[in-house]
């Protein structure tokens, strides 16, 4: 036979290979890179240090025992390797090996990944690409999914975990992706769900296809599951080097400071006359996250689900910052059951990670409507609530225009531990707007107490008389205010009651 330093050879080449070149080549035709290809392009060159390259499914059902069934490491590629110089744990199914499907010792590896990511401080990033439980080991392979979710949990706000779906990801797979704190999705060549159309079909009787079940589109518009789709594997992959730079590695480490050439203290003029006069009408948040943060670069988060709220990365003066705004542009940014957990879930990975909050307030309240209330927009309005008042890292809140109402509390106000809280000449903090709230102390009386409660409350003195807005800044120093505030709470400590964990959120 050949001698140990030929099989090392041989077996290394052969875990190269993956699935072989035919499957790779099939691969590559339906547009889609090879889990190695994958690894290269998200790492720094020569930076990846893989792990378990020798490591064989040990299925013997079915013929699996074979030697033309055994792939050297399997349906899954492993390893740590960097991002722009910074540490970060990978994992990538091979779809050319049995479907990248998940054996007992493919679930093995990632745990293994998991384990020392979690030991060391780094985030995990998951390539996901499989056809599922490799069926060929039935239970095998179950109990690999559930060492993995197990460790999805136990990871959860110690090390970010990020998923990318880049092909199949079905049945008891998704609840990995799902557990993780942000999953983005390949168009067209991507799904996830549950079960799929021919379930479905024998179920409910509806016909739908895998795009329409749980394709990009669907996820990122209508469901809420992905954070973020990208327009293939080259895009996401380099979109995804460019997210990592804005989290820290761990809860241990605080939010990555890079260098700036944006000046701290640069004014921003148009800001001064971006809220309209008449307060009905609408002008985009947008606009004003993007004039306000370093150099106009904003990641949003969730771009296409819940509109009315917008939240995303972006830096101050070189800082990590998490940023939440509502968006008077849609349902005149009114909080719905959608937009508080969308709003709640970023606040609080935000705050497991050090991550400072900047919150811009225009709302005129929660949605009102059957729809709503039959939803829960009670308990899950709680949610986003619960995220703002337990949030210890430093709060920055501006508000741009209405703070109406519970919406007004919700919305990082200082009753929730803001730590600078500034109003906007245009800002009204009230109750409700004017109109309404004539209409209910002057129920079918003729009144002109209208004129009398615009000039009372739909000013920025009642909160500013209060302590409850600590200045009125004029809008165009706004980036100004925040970067000093950001300076000197970058020194802030603040703790919650000791606790087991929180009890319930919705
Ligand atoms: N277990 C074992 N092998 C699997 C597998 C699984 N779960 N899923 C796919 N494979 C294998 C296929 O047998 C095929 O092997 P081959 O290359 O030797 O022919 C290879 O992976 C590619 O699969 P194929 O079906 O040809 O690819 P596709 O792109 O047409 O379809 C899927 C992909 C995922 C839709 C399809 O393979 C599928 O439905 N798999 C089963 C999914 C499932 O129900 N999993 C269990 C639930 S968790």
């Amino acid at each position: 036979g050949a001698s140990v330093p030929q099989r090392i050879e041989e077996k290394r080449r052969a875990a190269l290979l993956g699935g072989g070149q035919s499957r790779i080549d099939a691969q590559h035709r339906r547009g889609k890179l090879t889990a190695r290809e994958r690894i290269l392009l998200l790492l720094d060159p020569d930076s990846f240090d893989e792990y378990d390259m020798f490591v064989e499914h040990r299925c013997s059902d079915f013929g699996m025992d074979s030697s033309k069934n055994k792939y050297p490491g399997d349906s899954v590629v492993t390893g740590r390797g960097r991002i722009n110089g910074r540490l970060a744990y990978v994992f990538s199914q091979d779809f050319t090996v049995f479907g990248g499907s998940l054996s007992g010792a493919h679930a093995q590896k990632i745990c293994k990944v998991m384990d020392q990511a979690a030991m060391v401080g780094a985030p995990v990033i998951g390539l996901n690409d499989s056809g599922g439980a490799r069926i060929q080991e039935g239970v095998e392979s179950l109990a690999g999914y559930a060492d993995i979710f197990l460790r999805n949990v136990l990871c959860s706000g110690l090390v970010p975990q990020i998923s990318l779906i880049m092909g199949p990801c079905a049945g008891g797979a998704v609840y990995s992706p799902a557990l993780t704190d942000f999953t983005f999705m390949v168009k067209d060549t991507s799904y996830l769900f549950i079960t799929g159309p021919d379930v479905v079909k024998s179920v409910t009787n509806e016909d739908v296809t895998q795009e329409q079940l749980g394709g990009a589109k669907t996820h990122t518009a209508v469901s809420g599951v992905a954070h973020r789709a990208f327009e293939n594997d080259v895009d996401a992959l380099l979109n995804l080097r460019e997210f990592f730079n804005y989290l820290p590695l761990s809860n241990r480490d605080p939010a990555p400071i890079c260098e700036c050439h944006d000046p701290s203290d640069r004014l921003v003029p148009e800001l001064d006359t971006i809220v309209p006069i008449e307060s009905t009408r609408a002008y985009d948040m947008l606009d004003i996250i993007h004039s306000i943060v370093d150099e106009r670069e904003f990641f949003e988060i969730m771009p296409s689900y819940a509109r009315n709220i917008v939240v995303g990365f972006a830096r101050m003066n070189g800082r990590t910052v998490g940023i939440v705004g509502n968006q008077p542009k849609v349902a005149s940014g009114c909080l719905d059951i959608n937009s508080s957990v969308k709003g709640a879930r970023f606040v609080r990975f935000c705050d497991a990670f050090n991550i400072p909050l900047i919150t811009f307030v225009d709302v005129p309240g929660f949605l009102p409507g059957t729809a709503q209330e039959y939803g829960g927009i009670i308990r899950h309005g709680a949610k986003l609530l619960f995220a703002f008042a337990e949030a210890t890292v430093p709060k920055i809140t501006v508000i741009t225009r209405k703070a109406y109402g519970g919406a007004y509390d919700v919305m990082s106000s200082k009753h929730l531990r803001g730590d600078a809280n500034y109003a906007w000449p245009t800002a009204e903090v009230a109750v409700m707007g004017a109109k309404g709230a004539v209409q209910i102390i002057f129920r079918g009386k003729e009144t002109d107490a209208e004129a009398e409660y615009v000039d009372k409350f739909a000013n920025p003195f009642p909160a500013a008389m209060r302590g409850f807005v600590d200045d009125i800044i004029q809008p165009s120093t706004t980036r100004r205010h925040i970067c000093h505030d950001l300076d000197v709470l970058a020194s802030k400590t603040q703790s919650n009651p000791w606790k087991k964990h929180v009890a319930v959120v919705g």
